[in-house]
């Protein structure tokens, strides 16, 4: 029988500053009553100069692998879900993964935007459950302040910064992923785009003047695809792993907007108790929105081991998904991992890397002359 993907690490990093609608009040019209009414956010935590996407990732994997007790150099794979990458390329996967110094691992970005950290637990299930790996990193991680118009009222009101990993490992126990479903509907591709600056509108003077960097949204239209879609995927992949909506004890939505998840939870008919809202605090986070939000959990007790719970969400793409997990808590008896170490060793071991890069390139020159 193949292993199931055990979740037995988490942890989640957001930057310091905290930017609350009254302040965004001063920036565009609108107002904080306003932003709280449509969309349920008060405040979302912004990355000041030193956050970046990788930054960010690795302070969320080191927590995650510092609870699994995993070393970086056991881990097998990374998975790092963005829609605002350090680069094009390097894949900001790569970048953590030197920062964290895990010498072994495979890593790749995935792009599914806010619905990204559901493909990615997929797929990293996935290489788990065929042998591929014994252990995984999935990780989601944004930085969207820095794509978004501040001048644009439609869009910047939604958006925060931050990142949430999970480490799985393979396990013969029940528990993990019990099943993930994954949609997408290209023809919605423009009404949620960040045009400019990729093979199809290279940035140049007139991409930039005409704001073709920024992030372009169709509010109205990606809210009315998502009250559509929430539910639906919530019952597929419950349906999926053989279960029933009265048998979960917790949907964890993708924390977007306060009336499409209100509107996803009565098309499900379950009470609102059974839904975890932290969109308040933190705004849409996009692709980390969800594990943050499971970290939350997990730290206020809504989250128990034995507990079942729908991870959902939707974003560009358009892309959607839902994932049936069976919470497992924290392996017992782990060995200590600590993240400072981890982060010394793994700059030791880059600039190490480096330097005999320089080396090898020196002598190769003298070789070939
Ligand atoms: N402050 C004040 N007024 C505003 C603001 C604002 N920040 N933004 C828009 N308005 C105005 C509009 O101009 C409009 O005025 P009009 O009627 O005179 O034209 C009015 O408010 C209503 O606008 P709507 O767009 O209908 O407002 P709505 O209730 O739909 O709320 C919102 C807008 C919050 C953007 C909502 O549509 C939404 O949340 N949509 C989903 C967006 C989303 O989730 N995106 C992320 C997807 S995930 C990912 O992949 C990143």
């Amino acid at each position: 029988m193949s292993p199931y993907a055990q979740i037995t690490g988490w942890g989640m990093a957001v930057p310091e500053r905290v930017l609350t609608n009254v302040e965004i009040a001063q920036m565009v019209e609108t107002s904080d009553e306003w932003i709280f009414a449509r969309t349920g956010i008060h405040e979302r935590h912004i990355a000041g100069e030193e956050d970046t996407t990788a930054s960010l990732a690795t302070q969320a994997a080191l927590k995650a692998l510092e609870v699994a007790g995993l070393k970086p150099s056991a881990v097998d794979l990374i998975i790092v879900s963005t829609s605002s990458p350090e680069y094009i390329f390097p894949a900001t996967a790569c970048l953590v993964q030197d920062q964290l110094g895990a010498s072994k691992a495979g890593a790749f970005d995935l792009l599914a935007a806010c619905s990204g950290f559901i493909y990615a637990l997929n797929t990293a299930t996935q290489a788990i459950q065929t042998g591929d790996a014994q252990s995984a990193l999935v990780i989601g991680s944004e930085t969207l302040s820095r794509l978004g118009d501040w001048k644009d009222r439609n869009s910047c009101i939604l958006f925060g910064d931050g990142a949430g990993a999970f480490v799985l490992q393979a396990s013969e126990e029940r528990s993990g992923l019990l099943s993930g479903v994954m949609h997408s509907d290209g023809s919605g591709g423009d009404l949620l785009i960040l045009p400019g600056g990729g093979s199809a509108h290279p940035t140049t003077f007139e991409t930039v003047h005409q704001g073709m960097h920024y992030i372009q949204m169709n509010g109205r239209e990606v809210f009315r695809f998502a009250t559509r879609v929430m539910a639906q995927a919530t019952r597929e992949a419950v349906n999926k792993a053989g279960l029933g909506m009265q048998e979960i004890q917790l949907v964890i939505p993708h924390q977007a907007n306060l009336r499409i998840i209100e509107s996803a939870v009565k098309s499900l008919d379950i009470p609102m108790e059974r839904c975890f809202i932290n969109l308040d605090r933190y705004g849409n986070t996009s692709t980390a929105s969800i594990p943050i939000a499971t970290c939350e959990a997990i730290d206020q007790g809504r989250l128990k081991p034995g507990d079942l719970a729908v991870m959902v969400g939707f974003g560009a793409g358009l892309t959607w998904g839902a994932a049936v997990i069976e919470w497992s808590g924290p392996v017992l008896g782990i060995r200590k991992v600590r993240p400072y170490y981890i982060r010394f060793y793994a700059r030791l071991r880059s600039i190490l890397l480096r330097f005999l890069r320089h080396i090898d390139s020196w002598v190769w020159g003298r070789r070939m002359r």
